[in-house]
């Protein structure tokens, strides 16, 4: 996992690798700081406001145990730690007060920055944001196994995963995230609000798997996001696309040459129709404008607001029909590998015996 340092700016988070910050702090003049002078020391600089767990600390307990103080930590012009905290903690444990730092005379230009996402998506964000506590995704037992997680097509279509690089965009509590690192691979995983972000790091830490979690608009992945063999993104992920020409190109630009995009999400038919009754279909959206104006079928909005209720946040999600996605696909450069349909009667539920004849969900896969 690369390790950064982040803080806000205008428009955005600027962003600086540690790595980086190293090489360039070093020369800079040591100097002696009282640890209590330090403002990341008394914040929460490790969890990301997470519920901590025993194991959360226990693992920052080992990295601050093989810290070396030999190392002075890394302050900005202005005195914020950059890098250093196990360090930092480590030397207050012993009793020190003080701690070994260099300072930046002039702060380095970050190595890029994290652009503040547009309207749309701060206002799905804090829609997504208010649903989170309501959606803990799967018990810790179930994703011990990693059975039900994903389901057997998804399997087929992800294949042998061991050693590879694999993103998932709007991967919320990340469950599925969890079952790509339980299969080996070095995982990434996407999300825009922090809560859902907070409970997959609390799950993995809790199932002692490593998944890098990060807060991005998936329309704007930061630029060390790149390089993967495998880009996944499903059930409900693809309606919260607001540019899908956009998107494909940028996940397109994001997959190593032979890597593999899958798509695995409900059917834009089944999202525009409503059962009416036994043997008869409403058309309640409308399969050609992706904008969806509300959810005509309350069937079709986000699972846990049948539970908790529609926030009343402004929120825009999209109908993306199959025309749309797989021209998007192609025009991204993309080579269309498989795309199936399936029925799940379940998903028409009421609809007696025929909803075998029509698609509930697909599954797309295509190759960079
Ligand atoms: C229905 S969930 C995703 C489905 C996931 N596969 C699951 O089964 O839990 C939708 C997720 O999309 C995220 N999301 C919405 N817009 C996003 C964006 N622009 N970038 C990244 N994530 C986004 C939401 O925060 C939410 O966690």
């Amino acid at each position: 996992m690369v390790e950064r340092h982040t803080r806000p700016v205008p428009g955005g988070r600027a962003v600086y690798l540690t790595e980086r910050l190293w090489e360039l702090a070093e020369g800079l003049p040591v100097e002696s700081v009282p640890i209590d002078s330090i403002k990341a020391f008394d914040e929460d600089c490790w969890f990301g406001g997470a519920a901590v767990t025993c194991r959360m600390v226990a693992r920052h307990a080992a990295l601050i145990q093989k810290a070396d103080l030999s190392f002075p930590v890394i302050l900005s012009a202005d005195g914020r730690l950059m890098d250093g905290g196990h360090r930092i903690s480590k030397a207050w444990i012993s009793g020190a007060t003080t701690i070994d730092a260099v300072r930046f005379v002039v702060d380095p230009e970050p190595d890029y920055i994290e652009p503040d996402p547009p309207g749309v998506v701060q206002n799905n964000r804090q829609y997504w944001e208010a649903l989170a506590p309501a959606r803990p995704g799967e018990p810790i037992e179930v994703l011990e196994t990693g059975r039900n997680v994903l389901n057997e097509h998804e399997r087929a279509a992800i294949g042998d995963i061991r050693g590879r690089r694999v993103l998932q965009l709007a991967c919320s509590v990340g469950d599925e995230a969890l079952v790509f690192a339980r299969l080996g691979a070095d995982v990434t995983a996407v999300d825009l609000a922090p809560s859902h972000l907070a409970t997959g790091r609390a799950k993995a830490e809790k199932l002692d798997l490593t998944v890098d979690f990060r807060e991005q608009d998936m329309m704007s992945l930061s630029e060390d996001l790149t390089g993967y063999d495998l880009i996944f993104i499903s059930w409900g992920g693809l309606c919260w696309v607001p540019d899908l020409d956009a998107w494909t190109r940028l996940v397109a630009d994001r997959l190593n040459p032979g890597g593999k995009l899958i798509v695995s999400e409900h059917h834009p038919l089944w999202e525009v129709l409503t059962v009416a009754d036994e043997d008869r279909l409403r058309i309640t959206g409308d399969y050609f404008t992706p904008d969806r104006q509300g959810y005509a079928d309350p069937l079709k909005a986000p699972q846990i607001t049948r539970t908790i209720g529609t926030p009343d946040i402004p929120h825009q999600s999209f109908v993306w029909s199959i025309g749309n996605l797989i021209s998007a696909v192609l025009a991204a450069g993309l080579t269309l590998n498989s795309f199936q349909e399936f029925p799940v009667p379940d998903m028409y539920d009421g609809l007696a015996g025929t909803a075998t004849r029509i698609p509930a969900t697909y599954l797309l896969t295509a190759i960079r």
